[in-house]
């Protein structure tokens, strides 16, 4: 039997790429005093239904439980992480930084990069929405790519502000705006053209188009006549400034008006990071300034945040060859060669183990080739083995597999010379 479509499982070796990847990533969350949180693989239907419409029932996993509740897996972990704030940690002093990092699941067809079952590491920062905070999340988000060692990437940085008021200026409201936004997101710009000449005619349909051209920060300026768009402008700006003076490498960072996110809960500066080499599933990571507030009656947060696709970082980092972190190298394998100096051998391999070697011991006692062979197979530093002689005198032969010799070490020093 296999594993349901779009899902994995991981073996040894992928599994150290992992685990190798995660720790690198939570050693940089650490160092810009991030918090772990955790929140249950599904919730009430309705927390995702609140922000995102009915459209995105189709989009996730959602059932009936015994008692007839409705649930979903949950798709992403910004919500949950809003319900848990709202819920237990809305005292918490601010600014608040939170990260999780876990399984999300979504409806997905199946391809490279793309998977049913996904791990997203996010953050959430509440409670700051000034530039120079936002330009920090975004030097975290540039920062976790440089330490997990990729060589490659960009990241586009947008303003929902902006493109909300061009839109208003060409004729859509506020309120119609949703269908757009979805067009703009899934890049069809053809469907866009035709949906802006029926509202707003031809000119606003030019005006929009001309502004997706833009790269350019100076370029946007111009374009931001109404106040609203202006304060937009106002804060990309600042941010870009703050983002410079907190050492981010500029080259890697690009003005993408285009910018629209396909979760509905976004209002303010936007951003995908993109790994050029990877073709359609290319986007890293993604994120930008939301409200939750009102799916929960409560009042507004400062919200800000990204998430930052687990899976695709690693097929990421295959691509451009760095090298992943492999299984941990055995360092003794340990084997009693005849069953009385099994127990002596136990009682090594736990202080070896309690000294923070990893140890294979032996469960039967073995012959010298066998255990050799044994040891060259899982690629073990050493091998100890004991018979009688060894025994009797309480000491240990050792077999260094790197330089091929052997010695004799008494056994109370094994842990202090091996
Ligand atoms: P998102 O853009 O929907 O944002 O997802 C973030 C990242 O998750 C994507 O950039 C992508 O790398 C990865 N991802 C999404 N779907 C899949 C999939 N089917 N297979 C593999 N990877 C996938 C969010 O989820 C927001 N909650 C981010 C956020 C946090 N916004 C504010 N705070």
């Amino acid at each position: 039997m296999q594993a349901p479509r779009g899902t994995r499982d991981f073996g040894p070796n992928e599994m150290a790429a992992r685990r190798g990847l995660e720790e690198r990533l939570r050693n940089v969350l650490r160092t810009y005093h991030y918090h772990e949180v955790a929140t249950p693989a599904f919730e009430e239907l309705e927390l995702f239904l609140a922000k995102s419409g009915p459209g995105i029932r189709d989009e996730i996993y959602d059932f009936k439980d015994k008692s007839g509740r409705e649930l979903a897996l949950r798709p992403e972990l910004t919500a949950p992480t809003m319900r848990f704030y709202f819920a237990n940690l809305k005292m918490e002093p601010k600014p608040l930084r939170l990260f999780y990092f876990g399984p999300c699941y979504r409806y997905d067809r199946p391809q490279a990069g793309r998977y049913r079952e996904f791990w997203q590491l996010g953050i959430e920062l509440l409670g700051d929405e000034t530039p120079n905070a936002h330009a920090e999340v975004l030097r975290l988000a540039l920062q976790l790519f440089e330490e997990a060692g990729l060589k490659n990437f960009v990241l586009r940085v947008g303003h929902l502000g902006i493109l909300r008021a061009l839109l208003e200026e060409a004729g859509v409201k506020r309120a119609d705006q949703a269908p757009l936004m979805r067009y703009i997101d899934k890049k069809d710009l053809a469907a866009l053209e035709k949906a802006l000449q029926e509202r707003g005619g031809e000119k606003a349909a030019d005006t929009i188009l001309r502004f997706f051209q833009l790269e350019r920060l100076e370029e946007l300026r111009p374009l931001a006549a109404s106040p609203d768009a202006m304060t937009a402008f106002q804060h990309l700006e600042s941010t870009w400034a703050a983002l410079a003076a907190l050492g981010a490498d500029m080259t890697r960072v690009r003005i993408d008006p285009t910018i629209a996110r396909g979760l509905e809960y976004y209002t303010g500066l936007v951003f995908e990071l993109d790994a050029p080499d990877l073709g359609a599933e290319k986007q890293l990571l993604g994120g930008g300034a939301y409200d939750l507030s009102g799916v929960f009656n409560e009042q507004p947060i400062a919200s800000m945040g990204f998430a930052l696709g687990f899976d695709r970082t690693l097929v990421a980092l295959e691509r451009t060859q760095v090298p992943p972190t492999t299984p941990g190298r055995v360092d003794v394998i340990l084997g009693a060669l005849v069953p009385e100096a099994w127990p002596e051998a136990a009682r090594l391999a736990q202080i070896l183990r309690k000294s923070g070697r990893v140890v294979e011991l032996e469960s039967q006692p073995v012959g010298i080739k066998k255990l050799l062979g044994r040891a060259s197979q899982i690629r073990a530093r050493h091998a100890v083995f004991l018979g009688t002689k060894e025994l009797e005198r309480k000491v240990v032969a050792v077999k260094d597999l790197d330089t091929g010799t052997q010695s004799e070490i008494s056994a109370a020093e094994l842990a202090s010379k091996l």
